[in-house]
């Protein structure tokens, strides 16, 4: 604005074309009163310019320290904020390992679970089967029992016949062939046809050695039967006794199995609850890292945009003092030719 004022008056002074000289400036100089008044014009200019020259450097100087205070301010706070910002990223990827580790584990429960779940549903069936497995051999136990058993009379019966025969020593061919009809029904237990083959061939002579002889071999064929029925009787205790035992194994797995699903149930819910709260944490953490990015950017923006301006008005300063020193110059030149063409023309 200064600088401004000063060039008005300058125009004034000067005349547009470069060796004509404004009327009223020669005047100025060459009036009779003035001589001395003319100098101090003279002077004053100088005067003026050199005063808006450094008004200018002093105002260069106060700008240089005022961005120099600015920038260190600015830079303070952007390291700063950079320096948030990198704690908040670090907190940001913590968290997020946090919930990343939340939802493996909730990978896992629910794994169990589901593995728990087809474990209990396949005990169920066997448990099941086994039932019916059970009572299928049970009942085919009870029927060879009862197929034993009536061998068991059958062939005591025929110790009682064969008894009462033995003391006639005597034995019909029909006798034997209803013996060895009434054993048939029972061959899959009883060997009857090689007690009673030999009886055809001799039973004519030597019949009482004869009788004795079936009579021994067919109680040997009672005790052989008494012997599997108390074979059957054994596997059967046995095979019911391990199938209980089985059982409750079966059992017992069941109830852990229900027990654990449960606790890990309320583990998988509990772990639902820490999901929701790491994903808040995690969704602040976001935003607050975001808030920072974006405070860290308009400052670094702002502080552009504050340089270029300095830079530019410094610069402009700098293009101003330019001028006032040719200015300066100039006026110089302008006075000296003046004074000359004064003193030529005599005045
Ligand atoms: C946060 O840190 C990760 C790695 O630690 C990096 O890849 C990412 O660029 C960082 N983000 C910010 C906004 O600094």
């Amino acid at each position: 604005m200064r600088l401004l004022i000063g060039l008005a008056f300058i125009t004034i002074i000067f005349c547009q074309q470069q060796h004509k000289f404004n009327p009223e400036f020669l005047n100025l100089i060459s009036t009779g009163t003035g001589l001395g008044t003319a100098r101090d014009a003279i002077q004053a200019v100088l005067q003026l310019l050199e005063d808006l020259k450094n008004a200018n450097e002093e105002l260069d100087r106060k700008a240089d320290k005022a961005f120099q205070e600015y920038e260190g301010g600015v830079l303070n706070d952007c390291a700063a904020f950079t320096g948030i910002m990198k704690e908040n990223n670090e907190s940001l990827q913590k968290n997020s390992e946090d919930l990343e580790a939340v939802d493996d584990k909730i990978a896992q429960t629910t794994d169990y679970l589901n593995w728990n779940e087809k474990r209990r549903k396949s005990n169920d069936m066997k448990l099941e089967d086994l039932a019916e497995q059970r009572c299928e051999a049970n009942s085919l136990f009870i029927d060879a029992l009862r197929d034993y058993r009536e061998a068991l009379n059958v062939l005591e019966w025929v110790n009682g016949d064969l008894q009462l025969k033995e003391q006639n020593a005597f034995l019909q061919k029909e006798e034997t062939q209803e013996y060895t009809s009434k054993l048939a029904l029972y061959t899959n237990m009883v060997d009857h046809k090689e007690v009673f083959s030999q009886v055809e061939v001799s039973q004519e002579d030597q019949a009482a050695q004869v009788v004795s002889e079936i009579v021994g071999k067919v109680q040997g064929l009672i005790s052989k039967i008494q012997e599997h029925i108390k074979t059957l009787e054994e596997q059967e205790i046995t095979s019911a006794n391990d199938f209980v035992d089985y059982r409750r194994n079966l059992l017992n797995e069941q109830v852990l199995l229900k027990q654990e699903y449960d606790s890990r149930l309320k583990f998988l819910n509990s772990l639902e609850d820490d999901k929701e709260l790491a994903q808040d944490v995690v969704s602040q953490c976001d935003k607050i890292l975001g808030n920072t990015q974006r405070i860290l950017q308009q400052t670094q923006n702002a502080y552009n945009q504050q340089k270029a301006k300095y830079v530019m008005e410094k610069q402009k300063r700098h293009e101003e003092n330019q001028i006032i020193i040719e200015i300066t110059m100039l006026y110089h030149q302008k006075v000296a030719q003046a004074e000359e063409f004064l003193q030529k023309k005599g005045v």
